[in-house]
């Protein structure tokens, strides 16, 4: 008994030193900066997911330039505040170089000025804000990259959508002025329904902690407009939707990307659309080889957020390859360098570290989200 004892603990240590040293060879360590509790937790769950089948996947093959990835995980919860504390605890005591996150542009864009500040790589999966990657001066930050399109396109890709295909002419947004992601995707729906010949009736905006939205639903009762855009992520877009309809407000409801959740209220939005930058429908090989592995290993199709921390993790892996070292300023020029085909499109950055790619618009309709149309930039 005893000397299994000793066996068992004997294995244990050696598994320990090996994963230590990454096999003998050394290890590449990278963060994943997500939101794993709270209000949008699906968020994080979905991106931890995605990233962590990309490094099985590698380490299974014999890792980055033949040495092992470890993974630090942390509940960075969408938040700026502690989107810091976790970057800052993952630089300086896990000695990470490599953060692949966060989701929430809110969070991503004072995550990248540390890592400017302190030479380290990020590549954010799926914040579209254009401060993420470029500081308030417009100059592009150095080691800071995405794996998804940016605001600018994904609100006119909304706008247009809206004007052409729904034949809308009249809407009314809600905006969270204090979200970055919320308030960019407002604007720019703004603006482009309006330079479209649309016009916008209504404009109200709400915190991030209210919860009970009649007073602006009755402005919108009153206007009666054509698209009601709801640009938030999908907890605040369920209580919108279902006050909504509760006041009887037939407009269609439109959003963005953050309505991408398995726990979006399909039943309060059924009706509604929302631009995105993947959909399991695709029916594309490289998606499709995607979703079977995925599905395979979860239980679950994957969402925007699962395809685009796969992306990510993918883009990050083949870059350190591509520079032959894990060094942020080398993996960066690689970056600057190449072309990743990757689930979500084919990828190559422009001069503010964004990939040129298309989006996809979805539909909401009997309990289902369907695949509508693809629109290229
Ligand atoms: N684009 C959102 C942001 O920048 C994050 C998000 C992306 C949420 C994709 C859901 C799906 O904050």
């Amino acid at each position: 008994m005893r000397s299994r004892v000793f066996v068992m603990l004997a294995l244990v240590v050696s598994m320990l030193v090996l994963s230590a040293c990454g096999g003998g060879g050394g290890a590449v360590k990278i963060a994943i900066l997500a939101p794993l509790s709270g209000d949008v937790a699906t968020f994080g769950q979905s991106t931890r997911d995605g990233a962590m089948l990309a490094v099985e996947e590698w380490n299974a093959k014999g890792g980055v330039n033949g040495k092992q990835i470890e993974v630090v995980v942390e509940d960075s919860q969408c938040a700026a505040e502690a989107a810091v504390s976790a970057a800052n605890k993952v630089i300086d005591q896990d000695g990470v170089k490599f953060i692949i996150g966060e989701v929430c542009s809110s969070a991503s864009i004072p995550v990248s000025e540390i890592a400017t500040a302190k030479t380290v790589f990020q590549i954010s999966p799926t914040s579209t804000n254009p401060s993420v990657t470029v500081g308030e001066d417009g100059t592009t930050k150095p080691t800071i990259f995405r794996a998804c399109f940016i605001d600018p396109f994904q609100g006119k890709v909304g706008a247009k959508f809206a004007l052409e295909n729904l034949g809308a002419k009249t809407a009314a947004v809600f905006l969270d002025q204090g979200n970055d992601y919320v308030r960019g995707l407002a604007e720019v729906f703004i603006a482009e329904f309006e330079a479209g010949g649309g016009q916008v009736l209504v404009k109200e905006t709400y915190t991030g902690d209210d919860s009970d939205f009649s007073a602006i639903l009755t402005k919108v009762k009153d206007a009666n407009p054509d698209v009601l855009y709801l640009p938030d992520y999908y907890s605040t877009v369920n209580l919108i939707a279902a006050q909504a309809k509760e006041k009887g407000i037939t407009a269609v409801m439109l959003g963005g990307d953050g309505w991408d959740s398995a726990d979006l209220d399909r039943t309060a939005l059924d009706g509604g659309y929302f631009t995105n930058h993947f959909s399991d429908q695709d029916t594309r090989a490289i998606v499709q080889d995607f979703v079977k592995k995925y599905s395979d290993k979860y239980g679950a199709a994957p969402d925007a957020l699962a395809a685009l921390a796969y992306d990510a993790a993918n883009i990050l892996f083949k870059g350190m390859e591509d520079a032959g070292k894990a060094d942020p300023t080398a993996v960066a020029a690689a970056l600057e360098k190449g072309t990743f085909d990757v689930v979500s499109g084919s990828v190559s950055y422009d001069a503010s570290h964004n990939p040129v790619k298309a989006a996809v618009v979805l539909q909401v309709k009997d309990g289902a989200v369907n695949y509508v149309a693809t629109v290229a930039p």
